[in-house]
């Protein structure tokens, strides 16, 4: 071991990466905790690694080590190549058609399946992985959940197990063996573009939900349902640091020091640790200017040793070709540091040929490839994949009604309820008595793709019309049906305009899907973005007329003068496929009842101010601190913020 981290010194120095601050990026394993791996080690499980080892030829380690886009890599390819896995990046899917059928995605998987096993020398069965990050939603027609920004206003680690278990299922249904999620980003600054795929700012929220997705979505360690038939592999990403790059920049520098990578960063992947998870993904950012896929340190001394972290390491989409004097074909830092899958999407043939000259030559000695590639097989293992016939045949593959079941869509419908937090209700104007005449606005009013944010369908969202998300429900249809059932009526105008003089509007309105950095800002700023709102807003409350703002977003942004304008304000992140949520909590029961209270809660803080990145325990005040949010059962008067 001594002699990896010698030889990734060695090569970190002929490529330059030492010209970077030294000092401030030493790292002390010491210093961080000591676990147990979970699960323990299984004696008959090694051995069969062992066997395997000794009779995979050079070619076939190797291939282990490689994961190829469906997109460039076909079945027949796979003849040729004794790849280990694939995945399908964001944009990817089969025939290259966005909206592929459910079916394709299967037979797809079969095709793989057949040609991997029909390639001669030993067989090893190939992983498929997926952005399954908010359901199975890359897939037409799958149950689509909040993004992680609204879980974490939930406060609810059962909910979230069961997400994952049903996201799980979903995934089966379409032959894929592994989910790219959850990501466990402490999100420091909301200036980021994913700041939507975490749970919170604050690292307690994070534990408390790792763990609980993690058996979700892979089944408790020790239980025979561990990885069993409706699990999937899950992914703790994006080790470590990603939520606390400076400005909030994806992809870039973190430079927390040690003591607060551990306190802030780290938590999550204690608990998904201890939880069995089997993958880790690798960030794209650096630590104190060091590119994660090139830190042996913090890969293989902490997270390996120290963290006895057993499973495979895997790297982001072509996060090697980040580390310097490192492209995408030509790596072998990447794997001395650590790294045991290359995610390759593009140019996996070349980095095939280049790894193998490197383990020839002795550049990448042959026990850091037999390290990773046990790692592999352990994984694949553990996940009954030996023994598995053919994706179709496995139970849950192929039952197409599990995607966006009754049962799954309730309990998206319960997540996004509960991940919704009221701001502000002035006047208590809401909930809205069921035989009110509502006037509903707003361009994420009548719109599955906005509500539902990137990720969805392809990799920025923004695809498809409300016909392509035949399981799902626009806001406004949820508030048309919840008012018709009272008596009431909801009538929605896309410019605001009306002829009946509504009691009410509803204006649905906030940030177009994004995702990764085409989702950086350079500051906090809604209002100053997107004036055509804020004047929607205006021309409403002008004529009198109550108004009552929902927000979509993936990360709390500066809004005062849109709070100000509205008596009512909800932060309703990205609920996903179940717009009726926003009207279980807008619109009483016919019989006048509260139907449901909200109970979300903010788990990031609301700045006050443009250029506030502000979290939980800063000395700088937030407009609503972590942990606000108002209920019916508590409700307060605002009156005008200050600051607009
Ligand atoms: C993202 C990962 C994702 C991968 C595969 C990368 O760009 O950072 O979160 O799993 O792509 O789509
Ligand atoms: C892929 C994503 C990936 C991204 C990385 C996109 O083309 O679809 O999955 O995360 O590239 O930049």
């Amino acid at each position: 071991m001594r002699l990896r981290l010698c030889l990734a010194l060695l090569l970190a120095l002929a490529t330059g990466a030492a010209a970077q601050p030294a000092g401030d990026s030493a790292v002390h394993p010491e210093l961080w905790p000591q676990l147990a791996p979970v699960p323990p080690r299984d004696p008959a499980i090694e051995q069969r690694i062992d066997a395997l080892l000794a009779r995979m030829t050079l070619e076939e380690q190797v291939g282990q080590t490689i994961q190829a886009d469906i997109a460039t890599v076909s079945p027949e390819d796979l003849l040729r190549y004794p790849l280990g896995s694939i995945l399908n990046g964001g944009d990817s899917a089969p025939g290259r058609a966005r909206l592929a059928a459910p079916a394709d995605w299967l037979k797809l998987a079969d095709a793989y399946y057949e040609a991997n096993r029909r390639r001669a020398g030993t067989s090893v069965p190939l992983l498929w992985g997926i952005d399954a990050v908010h359901g199975q939603n890359k897939i037409v027609g799958a149950t689509l959940f909040p993004h992680n920004i609204g879980l974490g206003a939930a406060r609810n680690p059962e909910l979230i197990r069961r997400i994952g278990a049903a996201t799980a299922l979903e995934v089966r249904v379409t032959g894929q063996d592994w989910a790219f999620a959850p990501t466990l980003a402490v999100v420091r600054n909301d200036r980021w573009g994913r700041s939507y795929e975490g749970y919170s700012e604050d690292p307690d929220i994070v534990a408390a939900y790792a763990g609980a997705m993690v058996e979700g979505l892979q089944g408790a360690p020790g239980t025979p349902d561990f990885l069993g038939p409706a699990r999937v592999l899950a992914t703790a990403k994006h080790f470590i640091g990603d939520g606390g790059t400076l400005d909030g920049i994806d992809q870039g520098d973190n430079r927390a020091s040690e003591a607060e990578l551990i306190r802030l960063h780290l938590p999550g992947y204690i608990a998904a640790l201890n939880a069995g998870v089997q993958t880790v993904m690798a960030s794209y950012s650096s630590w104190q200017g060091r590119k994660m896929h090139g830190n042996a340190a913090l890969l293989t001394g902490v997270l390996k040793q120290r963290l006895g972290f057993e499973g495979l390491l895997i790297g982001d989409w072509d996060g090697h070709a980040q580390v310097p004097g490192c492209g995408p074909a030509d790596c072998p830092a990447a794997m001395l540091a650590g790294i045991d899958i290359y995610m390759a999407p593009e140019q996996w043939r070349a980095l095939y040929d280049t790894l193998l000259a490197q383990v020839r030559s002795g550049a990448i000695p042959q026990a850091r490839l037999d390290d990773a590639v046990r790692r592999i097989l352990r994984v694949k293992l553990r996940a009954g994949l030996f023994e598995a016939p053919r994706p179709s045949q496995r139970p849950y593959a192929g039952r197409y009604g599990l995607l966006g079941s009754p049962e799954h869509r309730a309990l998206a419908r319960q997540a996004a309820r509960e991940s919704l937090v009221l701001l502000k209700n002035d006047g208590a104007l809401l909930p809205l008595a069921a035989d009110s005449r509502v006037l509903v606005t707003g361009a994420g009013a009548d719109d599955i793709s906005r509500q539902s944010g990137g990720w969805t369908l392809g990799w920025q969202g923004n695809l498809g019309t409300n016909a392509d998300f035949p399981h799902a429900q626009s806001i406004f249809a949820g508030l048309s049906e919840a008012l018709a059932a009272g008596g009431g009526v909801a009538r929605f105008s896309p410019d605001g305009r009306f002829t009946d003089r509504p009691d009410v509007a509803v204006v649905v309105f906030g940030e177009a899907p994004y995702a990764e950095m085409k989702g950086d800002l350079p500051d906090l700023s809604y209002s100053a973005r997107h004036s055509e709102d804020l004047a929607l807003l205006r021309r409403l409350a002008e004529q009198g007329i109550p108004v009552v703002a929902v927000f979509l977003s993936g990360r709390p942004l500066w809004t005062t003068p849109e709070i100000n304008t509205s008596r009512a304000f909800v932060a309703a992140w990205l609920p996903g496929s179940e717009g009726g949520a926003v009207a279980d909590l807008l619109v009483r029961a016919p019989d006048g009842a509260v139907r449901h209270d909200f109970r979300g809660r903010l788990s990031f803080s609301w700045p006050r101010r443009p250029d506030q990145p502000v979290n939980r325990g800063d000395a700088a005040e937030p407009l609503f601190p972590y942990g606000y949010g108002l209920s019916y059962a508590e409700g307060r008067e605002m009156g005008l913020l200050p600051g607009e």
